[in-house]
């Protein structure tokens, strides 16, 4: 558990390494939050495994493990030149501490509780999650409180976040998350992982209206995504293709019917956000790897002009996971007086909203609790 400073530090300005080893990305920054002034990053250094996992059609969790063993020193080292930050001038060391695959949150954690030991510096154990939704804030003026669509390769969720630290989920994926649904249809179109961005450049000048795909939920109470039925069907029709044209026109149909639903349920929380926000609170915000796909933000800038709302989304940099993310987690709750023990432990499974995981669990609880 986080626990209170005994000296919050509001209005000073914070300077705070971030780090991140959750998936396939060793990564540190920089980053310097100031009253009244725009969130500075004075680094952010992300170093891809991709290579690596390619062979393997995924991520394999010991490579990313020792991979990340092998980086975490020269990306650290590398942040802190980059941001020329000597790291006594730092206010503090935030690390993801969970959720993803444990081996590398076990890297990144323990890289930065020995920075702290020497270096006499507070902790911050942030989720990744929460690294994703204030990612917009590294660069936007996004105040709080906005509603997120969180949609990445392990996540596919609404949110309404009221601060640092303050979710409410409104909806989450029944079965898979959309980054994985790029991934596997353009697995099947021969893509290499992560498929995300390859589809969507071979779906430029595609037909989407080609190949007619399930219509997940649309349309349905709620705001809970499925992706499993259209990712099976669209695989299925992938193998049976002949030609480039039909391949580009598949990647199309599919990156639509994604976009789509991804609209068309952020619109039933911009009904459910507005019971209780004022028309001047009314920020979108989209974060996470798929919010880098042109058809995507395109379908949500579309809904948030329709409903009057301001429509924000990270630089394609920050939309990735990255350590800038992490950075600014950590200042924003290093500035309210919240740091987190030495002891504090990886999580593979972290959700943001505990209570919502609990009593609406969209991967069953199992021994480590509730996944997301
Ligand atoms: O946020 P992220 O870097 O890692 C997770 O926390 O999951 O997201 C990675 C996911 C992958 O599934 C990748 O294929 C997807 O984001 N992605 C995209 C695009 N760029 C990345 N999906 C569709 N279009 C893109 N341009
Ligand atoms: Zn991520």
């Amino acid at each position: 558990m986080p626990r209170l400073n005994h000296s919050p530090r509001p209005g000073a300005s914070l300077t705070v390494l971030g780090i991140e080893t959750s998936c396939d990305e060793t990564a540190a920054a920089v980053v310097r939050i100031s009253q009244g002034a725009p969130t500075e990053v004075l680094s952010s250094v992300v170093l891809s495994q991709i290579d690596e996992h390619a062979p393997f059609g995924g991520v394999v969790p010991e490579i990313a493990a020792r991979a990340h063993v092998q980086t975490i020193g020269s990306v650290v080292t590398k942040a802190l030149r980059d941001a020329e930050v000597g790291a006594v001038e730092l206010d503090g060391v935030a690390a993801t501490a969970g959720p993803g695959l444990v081996g590398g949150v076990m890297v990144g954690l323990s890289f930065a509780k020995g920075l702290c030991l020497a270096l006499d510096l507070p902790l911050v154990a942030v989720n990744h999650l929460e690294g994703h939704a204030v990612s917009a804030r590294l660069s936007e003026d996004a105040p709080y409180p906005f509603l997120l669509l969180l949609v990445s390769g392990g996540h596919c969720q609404l949110l309404e976040v009221a601060g640092i630290g303050a979710y409410r989920r409104l909806g989450s994926t029944i079965d898979d998350a959309a980054g994985e649904a790029f991934d596997k249809i353009g697995g099947a179109l021969g893509l290499a992982y992560p498929a995300g961005p390859a589809l969507e450049r071979l779906a430029a000048g595609g037909n989407p209206a080609r190949f007619p795909l399930p219509r997940a939920l649309l349309g349905r109470a709620g705001c809970d995504f499925s992706f499993s039925g259209l990712k099976t069907a669209a695989a299925r029709i992938a193998e049976s293709l002949a030609s480039d044209a039909e391949r580009r026109d598949l990647a199309a149909a599919a990156q639509s019917a994604i976009a789509r639903q991804l609209a068309d349920r952020t619109a039933r929380a911009v009904d459910i956000y507005l019971l209780s926000h004022t028309p001047e609170q009314r920020r979108l915000v989209v974060a996470g790897g798929v919010a880098a796909n042109g058809v995507v933000r395109a379908a949500l800038q579309d809904l948030a002009t329709s409903r009057g709302f301001t429509f924000l989304a990270p630089p394609l940099a920050y939309c990735t996971d990255n350590g800038a993310m992490i950075a600014l987690a950590g200042a924003e709750r290093l500035a309210v007086g919240l740091i987190d023990d030495l002891d504090v432990v990886a999580r593979p499974r972290w959700p943001l909203d505990a209570e919502a995981a609990r009593l609406a669990p969209t991967h069953l609880p199992g021994r480590k609790g509730a996944k997301a």
